[in-house]
């Protein structure tokens, strides 16, 4: 697939490293030294060159770095470093190199970083044309906003629709994770294909595998028919797993090796199939800190993360909050509705801490109780109270049980913030933005109200 010189001056690692990369489809020339890399790079295009950091007992992978700027200026610099020279390796960040994996480096690792070293290499000439394509076609409306966040976002997507690469969408709730999936599919040559989407938090544990793979029939009490798997029914097309860090462990193993090798075998089967299917999954948790809990294995997350993009939420993207809301009173009245200018304005300043779809729920309200079709602040004022205490604090059910107002109050307190942390997936420094206060204060606060958080 892509053409990888390797300079790495210990004779076993550089064996071990290019059998590796040789397995993944690739052609590798290696070397010893960068003057060696130096002949081959005046001799022979790559796409990517990947350098030990420490040769011969100096930084000899820096010299690679300059030497392959000036002579491969389209390639991509991989660079490797053992643990205690991580510091060297930011400052071959700097100097221009791609990424940088530490040693010992894992096959699953060095496959994602040669992929999303490949994606990133792809040439701009594409990369325009998909672009046009997107910006022409009606699947447009379907990531409206025109922030430089959400240009760059669709910038991105465009480009991963172009290949076949494992696409790993991140973002809060309602920021339009599953609608990015949906564009990257509109716009990939899968298109007149299927659009699987696996809604990983919703499938009981015990019936996951049956349901990804599968399952013959008499392979378990109740099977009762032969049955095809959502992964098998994504054949040829899109498999987008959502909400993968709820994704049993068990599972992920499984889900794993169907990336590896593209076979699948049905639960209660001998026979294996081959698949076709280009995978998107999308996390609204930290799937770093679920690696680092144990909770998601590393190998799975190296897999998907080979594009990641994430979805900003809209509070960062205002600008876009008056050809959103447009585009959605447009769509739910057929063109019939218009907003206020008034109500626009204050529709700008709200948190929207529900993002998009909060957006999008307020507005379907208003639509549903004005009579004439014209949505004015009067209307939002009347609505907005509501749409803030009803999902966040359900200032009734709270009232019952607490006695005085500093109880009432300290039960609201820590429901926002456990809502906040569950948001995050318990990381308080995002949560902490999220509610507009410090890290410390958040810190405090968690104490005092008592929350079991002794690990932090
Ligand atoms: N850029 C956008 N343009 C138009 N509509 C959008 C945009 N982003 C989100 N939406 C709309 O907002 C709603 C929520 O989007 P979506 O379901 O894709 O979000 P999500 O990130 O998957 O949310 P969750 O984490 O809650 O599943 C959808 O109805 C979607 O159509
Ligand atoms: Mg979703």
């Amino acid at each position: 697939m892509a053409e990888i010189l390797l300079v790495e001056d210990e004779a076993n690692a550089r064996k071990i490293l290019s059998l590796g990369l040789e397995l993944q489809g690739h052609q590798v020339i290696a070397c010893a030294s960068p003057e060696e890399a130096q002949a081959h790079m005046k001799a022979h295009a790559f796409d990517i060159v990947l350098t030990d950091l420490r040769m011969e007992g100096r930084d000899a992978g820096l010299e690679v770095i300059k030497l392959s700027k000036k002579l491969q200026p389209r390639a991509r610099v991989l660079l490797l470093t053992a643990y205690a020279s991580a510091d060297t390796a930011v400052t071959a960040m700097k100097e221009g190199a791609f990424d940088y994996l530490t040693k010992p480096v894992s096959g699953e690792e060095l496959a994602a970083a040669v992929e999303r070293a490949l994606f990133d290499a792809a040439p701009p000439t594409t990369e325009t044309t998909v672009e046009r394509s997107a910006e022409r076609s009606d699947e447009k409306e379907m990531l409206v906003g025109e922030s430089e966040l959400m240009q760059r976002v669709r910038q991105r997507l465009s480009r991963a629709a172009k290949s076949d690469f494992t696409v790993l969408i991140s973002g809060e709730s309602g920021t339009g994770k599953e609608l990015a999936a949906r564009f990257v599919h509109a716009h990939s040559t899968r298109s007149k294909k299927m659009f699987v989407p696996v809604h990983c938090a919703a499938i009981p544990e015990g019936l996951f595998e049956s349901e990804l793979f599968g399952h013959r029939k008499g392979s378990f009490t109740g099977a009762d028919f032969d049955r095809v798997g959502l992964i098998e029914s994504a054949d040829g097309g899109t498999l987008f797993l959502d909400e993968v860090g709820e994704m049993p462990l068990a599972v992920q193993v499984k889900l794993l090796r169907v990336l590896q090798e593209r076979r699948i075998r049905r639960v209660g089967d001998d026979a294996e199939r081959d698949v076709n299917i280009r995978i998107i999954a999308a996390t609204n948790r930290d799937l770093d800190a679920e690696v680092a809990h144990g909770r998601f294995r590393e190998d799975l997350f190296f897999r998907l993360n080979v594009v990641p993009v994430h979805m900003p939420p809209l509070r960062q993207r205002r600008e876009d909050i008056p050809q959103l809301a447009k585009a959605i009173v447009r769509q739910w009245s057929e063109g019939r509705a218009r907003i206020a200018e008034s109500c626009m304005k204050r529709l700008c300043e709200l948190p929207f801490m529900g993002n998009v779809r909060e957006l999008e729920n307020i507005l379907q309200r208003m639509l549903a109780l004005s009579d004439t079709g014209d949505l004015d602040l009067q209307l939002l004022a009347e609505l907005y109270s509501g749409a803030q205490s009803e999902p966040q604090l359900s200032l009734s059910s709270l009232q019952h049980d607490n006695h005085n107002l500093d109880e009432w109050m300290e039960a609201i307190e820590k429901q926002v913030i456990d809502e906040a942390l569950a948001k995050t997936g318990g990381n308080i420094t995002r949560a902490a933005e999220e509610l507009g206060i410090s890290f410390r204060s958040l810190r405090y606060r968690l104490k005092k109200l008592g929350f079991a958080r002794g690990d932090e």
